[in-house]
């Protein structure tokens, strides 16, 4: 286990407590950094993997095929995050060297590209889509999926970094070992695909920590300051969100997409493609009902639910806004999203919770339980 991450969970035992307290009381040590973390004036805050990608705040946008173009990832870099384009959104990997381009039009701030390597009969041109983000000079890369290994080896070796982004704490430690800088690790609760082990993020975050040495970015079902504190107390260090950056003023897909979001509670999910140990969270709606009640019909195959999953009819659901068209990717959080902000409003108010909870309502339970009864 990381010495660094050991103290830090150790923290939180009984004798931690104390010691935070005898710390904040005698030696002026404030208690978000016995958290590991550096408040900077009212709102900021430094962690490891703010300085890893030279960002203002550590809460990063994942790659979200067909929403991570440059409309959001600039927006949510402006705002002080890690804006995240999705490559494979781009039809060639010369549109993802001019889409690019266009993010660095609209943000001088850092911004990365999300690579997804899905195991595919017909894959895309992988290494041409690698060769188009080292040479358009991007610093950051999301990589998720099968075997990362050869674009990892890549992008290490031209000086990109690479925040692996993964489902087990097996498959970090094997990320570490490969040489990535960061993990980004998503619970049961998270869009997309969470994998075939079922482990929330409450356990899935400190055992990913435990294991590794790397920062490590808690993913899945953070969506306000009060996920953000609760991912650094169990020891990463900062926040990766797909859902909360759909429902956003910047993200380019349909109002009525994102007003589902907001209409929709922490329930309207459906797990899908279990069947096929390929397990994807997605909203709840007529089509991704449809794909759950073939699903579980004895005998079911895929070819029976294959007409109503392709990514060109989520593509036409997210666009025209008619949620029947197609699949729609979102988390359980949809139960914590009740507004359409912009990317600055919603990370300003993110850190804003976050550091009053650090400030004061945790410095006041440290104090509480050292002198007071509770009832006091
Ligand atoms: C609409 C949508 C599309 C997504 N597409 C991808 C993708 O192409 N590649 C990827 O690595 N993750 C993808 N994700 C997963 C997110 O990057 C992120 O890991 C996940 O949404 C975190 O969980 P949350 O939605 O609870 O915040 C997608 C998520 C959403 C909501």
């Amino acid at each position: 286990m990381c010495q660094e991450n050991a103290g830090r969970n150790r923290l939180f035992g009984e004798f931690g407590l104390h010691l935070a307290l005898w710390l904040a009381k005698h030696q002026n040590v404030r208690l978000h950094r016995l958290l590991g973390v550096t408040v900077v004036k009212d709102r900021g805050m430094r962690t490891r993997f703010t300085e890893l990608c030279g960002i203002e705040y550590p809460i990063v946008q994942g790659g979200m095929q067909w929403v991570g173009r440059a409309e959001l990832a600039s927006a949510v870099s402006n705002a002080g995050g890690l804006g995240i384009l999705t490559a494979l959104t781009q039809p060639t990997p010369e549109a993802l060297r001019q889409e690019i381009e266009r993010c660095r039009d609209m943000t001088d701030k850092p911004f990365g590209v999300n690579l997804t390597i899905l195991p595919s009969m017909n894959p895309p041109p992988y290494a041409e889509y690698r060769r188009a983000i080292i040479e358009s000079g991007v610093t950051v890369v999301e990589t998720a999926g099968h075997k990362p290994q050869e674009h990892v080896a890549d992008f290490k070796a031209n000086g990109v970094k690479v925040v692996h982004k993964c489902t087990a704490v097996r498959h970090a430690v094997s990320a570490e070992r490969m040489g990535v800088d960061a993990i980004s690790i998503d619970g049961f609760e998270c869009a997309g695909h969470p994998g075939e082990d079922d482990i929330p993020g409450l356990i899935l975050i400190p055992a990913a920590v435990d294991k590794l040495t790397i920062p490590v970015i808690a993913s899945g079902g953070f969506g306000d300051g009060r996920g953000l504190v609760a991912a650094l107390a169990l020891g990463a260090e900062g926040i990766n969100m797909g859902t909360r950056f759909c429902a956003v003023r910047e993200a380019p897909i349909h109002e009525n997409v994102k007003q589902l979001i907001v209409n929709n509670d922490e329930r309207a999910t459906n797990l899908i493609f279990r069947k096929f140990h390929n397990t994807a969270r997605v909203a709840k709606t007529s089509v991704s009902d449809q794909v759950v009640e073939i699903s579980a019909r004895e005998g079911s195959e895929f070819k029976d639910i294959a007409h109503l999953v392709p990514g060109a009819r989520g593509r036409l659901a997210l666009e025209s806004g008619n949620l029947d068209e197609g699949l729609i990717w979102a988390g359980m959080v949809q139960g914590l999203i009740h507004d359409i902000p912009t990317c600055k409003e919603l990370i300003d108010r993110i850190m804003g919770e976050a550091n009053a909870i650090i400030q004061e309502r945790l410095s006041r339970f440290a104090a509480l339980s050292a002198h007071q009864p509770l009832e006091a």
